[in-house]
């Protein structure tokens, strides 16, 4: 019990750093949180980052997560009188970096706000009320004084459709929020253990940044014409500073590959329309989860029409967020092209947007089906504010299109083993387990038979759990789950029931008999034993995850009952 009581106190402490000539670093330590959204885990906490630039006048870039609002304010105003902060610079809206932007407002109501277009529509329906602001355009300027000469450069998508980069001339510091990135949480202001944070770093980039790999490499592109960057000041984790160019080099690489990856999926959609831009982020993940690449394309913002026909030429499967009913005269042209360059072969998925607004699906839908499309998800209907329910069903969607694109690839995987090896393989048995997990309202469940102990002290064992499960995104570290052990000569109705292929946010309990462990996760009536466990671990296998977990509580049913064993004939099958 003494795991549970800790983990219930979540620790927010906060740090000033002098970063820079006349920069402070506000950093927001949130040491325990352990999820951003449902679909994305977090191992090492994060923090939020908001800076101040004292030259003649004063800036201050981003503010913290609401969650912070006390210590926040009581550590900024130990740095400065907030009516004395004469601009408030809004990288992007994204509510953990301006949630306090409406209570800074408040007290110091001549503060001028300085974003985006997009950025100030947001904030203006946030405050609700008039507030001083400049809208900023890429190569726009502001000085400070004391050579304080910020420079602004438009990175839309990174990762919100309002970012802005700013760029202080004088301590060439580049303040990029999401962008470069990483959600972690730790001591260190500057990133000198590069071996401490890669990891971190790059599942960032894989979450967040991955689906806008071209937004990144235009970002990149305009960030040369900085010349000298000697800091990159982040929103999240340590700021960059010893390997800048190591860790942006990264960026580069990463978005090039993923820009040509053999299979991908175009995601086209109107941002800052209704839930678009969390929903999109949940199938995107979901599609990710296969191994597939994810591009997306803002319809409103796609001038280009002949780069839509060369994506949606090279794509396998497209997705399409239904853009506004009486949409502008730019996303009605894009929205036809993707339609006019759509091939028999490719997989179609459409969602609403919840704008209140939305076209009609199915019209749409139809005339992807007549030109022979497949339907690799059935159309996600937004009827009222999303749950963490929708953004998992979205996440399952995005699965299912991916595994979808690359049945054939997997297919011919399974095969290329040698006969000889496939049988011997084969020989490896386990028995046969269902894992159930719930958070919050979301819950989850599989059939597993690569299950094994793994250590004595504690009690622990492994789970190898494919990444395209859909019970992955429940067992991060942290999470708490429970092991189902099947019996011999009765596990066959449990097992059929959940080997069944169950639709994207589907109910995966309905019909079986369950009560709630300790933990919330469903523990099934009919097992022969069960465990409650934690998830301490995850390491990388390839296509799978071997998750370790520790156990800390369980019963048998039937102590005469014997674990159902399940024997296989190949290795490439489970
Ligand atoms: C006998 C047997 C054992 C399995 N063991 C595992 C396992 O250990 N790990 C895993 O990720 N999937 C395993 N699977 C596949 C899952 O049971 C999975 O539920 C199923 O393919 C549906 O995938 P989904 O939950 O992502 O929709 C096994 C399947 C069978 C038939």
């Amino acid at each position: 019990m003494v795991a549970l009581t800790e983990r219930i106190e979540k620790r927010l402490t906060i740090e000033t750093v002098e970063v820079a000539e006349d920069t402070t670093a506000i950093r927001s330590l949130d040491w325990d949180r352990d999820r951003f959204d449902i679909e994305f885990g977090l191992q090492n906490g994060t923090t939020y980052n908001s800076f101040l630039i004292r030259g003649e006048q004063t800036a201050l870039v981003d503010t913290s997560h609401e969650k912070f609002r006390q210590l926040y304010f009581d550590t900024l105003t130990g740095l400065i009188n907030p009516t004395e902060i004469d601009y408030l610079i809004i990288s992007h809206t994204e509510p953990d970096h301006s949630g306090l932007v409406k209570d800074l407002l408040q007290m110091a109501p001549e503060i001028t706000v300085v974003g985006s277009k997009v950025a100030i529509q947001f904030l203006e329906d946030l405050v609700h009320w008039p507030f001083k602001r400049r809208i900023v355009k890429n190569g726009d300027r502001l000085d400070l004084g004391n050579g304080h000469e910020f420079e602004f450069v438009i990175a839309p998508n990174l990762h919100w459709p309002d970012t802005i980069f700013s760029f202080d001339h004088k301590t060439k510091t580049l303040f990029t929020c999401d962008a470069f990135g990483l959600h972690y949480c730790s001591h260190s202001t500057f990133d000198e253990d590069l071996a401490a944070i890669e990891a971190d770093y790059q599942y960032y980039y894989d979450c967040l940044m991955g689906p806008n790999a071209r937004s990144v490499l235009s970002a990149l592109k305009r960030m040369a014409e900085l010349k000298t960057i000697k800091m990159i000041a982040t929103g999240h984790g340590p700021l960059l500073y010893h390997n800048v160019e190591e860790l942006t080099g990264r960026y580069r690489t990463w978005s090039q590959t993923q820009t040509k990856a053999e299979t991908a999926i175009g995601l086209f959609y109107v941002a800052d329309y209704g839930y678009s831009d969390r929903l999109v982020q949940a199938i995107a993940n979901g599609i990710t989860k296969t191994g597939v690449a994810v591009e997306l394309v803002d319809l409103k913002a796609a001038v280009d029409l002949q780069e839509i026909r060369e994506l949606v030429g090279r794509c396998a499967g497209l997705v399409v967020g239904m853009p506004p009913a009486a949409s502008d005269a730019t996303t009605q042209a894009a929205l036809s092209t993707v339609l006019g360059s759509a091939k028999d072969k490719q997989a179609i998925g459409i969602f609403e947007t919840g704008g209140g607004d939305d076209e009609p699906t199915y019209p749409l839908l139809n005339k992807f089906r007549a030109l022979g499309l497949h339907v690799g998800f059935p159309v996600i209907e937004i009827r009222e504010a999303p749950t963490e329910n929708t953004y998992k069903l979205c996440e399952e969607a995005g699965t299912d299109l991916g595994q979808w694109v690359t049945r054939d690839r997997s297919i011919k995987a399974m095969k290329s083993l040698s006969a000889d090896l496939d049988k011997a393989l084969g020989r490896i048995s386990g028995g046969l387990y269902i894992i159930t997990a719930k958070k919050g309202d979301v819950s989850s469940a599989m059939l597993a038979s690569w299950v094994c102990q793994a250590s004595f002290k504690p009690l622990g064992f492994s789970i190898a759990v494919a990444k395209d499960r859909a019970i992955e995104s429940l067992m991060q570290v942290g999470d708490r789950f429970v092991l189902n052990v099947l019996e011999e000569g009765n596990y066959q109705k449990l097992m059929k029931h959940f080997l069944k292929r169950f639709a994207p946010g589907a109910d995966r309990f309905e019909d079986v008999k369950t009560q709630p462990a300790q933990n919330g996760a469903p523990i099934l009536t009919e097992a022969l034993a069960y465990m409650e466990c934690e998830v301490v671990s995850r390491m990388d296998c390839g296509d799978h995850w071997t998750v370790y977990s520790t156990v800390y509580a369980g019963r048998v049913s039937n102590p005469d009952g014997l674990t159902a064993v399940h024997h296989r004939k190949v290795g490439n099958h489970y």
